[in-house]
């Protein structure tokens, strides 16, 4: 909860802060890449994107949300990412998006919010548990490139 804090729906203009800020988060991007991919993202109500604004009308921060169907439990939502910018962070921005998402979910009707973490990232335990998030268990993501030519059987 801040003062500060103002969230809102994401918009086709704000593609160049959030490359920016997903470059800072490690997931370097032209703002016509984040372009492209805000496009297809507000084209689908599946998906949530919300912006943070400083009090000066800046970007400071972004999150990312999907609602999923699934086939052994109820539709889950999940926090897909999430960054404030290291200038802004503990001024309540991240929770103020984190509220955004709950309302959304809510709506939806999921029956869990999940979000995973980078255990590198030492300071989200915390800032997930705040917001009423509790650790339910740890994994492995295997990953496995589908470019042309990679070398590999079809499987
Ligand atoms: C995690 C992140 C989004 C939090 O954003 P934020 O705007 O700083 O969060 P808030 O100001 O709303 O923090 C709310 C509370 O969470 C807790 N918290 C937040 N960051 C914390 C940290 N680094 N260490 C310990 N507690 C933390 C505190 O209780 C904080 O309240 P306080 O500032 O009054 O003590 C931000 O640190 C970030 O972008 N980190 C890098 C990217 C990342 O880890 N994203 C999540 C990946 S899933």
């Amino acid at each position: 909860v801040s003062e500060t804090s103002r969230v809102r729906a994401a918009v086709v203009v704000d593609a160049s802060a959030v490359a920016v800020l997903s470059t800072e988060l490690g997931y370097p991007q032209s703002a016509t890449d984040a372009q492209r991919r805000l496009l297809a993202l507000l084209a689908d109500d599946d998906h949530l994107v919300l912006v943070a604004e400083a009090e000066t009308g800046a970007v400071v921060g972004w999150l990312h949300a999907r609602y999923s169907i699934e086939l052994v439990t109820e539709p889950l939502a999940e926090i897909v990412g999430l960054t404030v910018t290291s200038s802004s962070r503990r001024q309540g921005h991240g929770g103020a998006l984190v509220a955004g998402v709950v309302d959304w979910a809510r709506s939806k009707r999921a029956a869990e919010l999940w979000v995973r973490a980078r255990v590198e990232r030492l300071g989200t335990p915390a800032f997930y548990e705040r917001h009423g998030f509790a650790l339910d268990k740890t994994q492995n993501v295997f990953v496995r490139k589908l470019s042309a030519g990679d070398g590999r059987p079809e499987a």
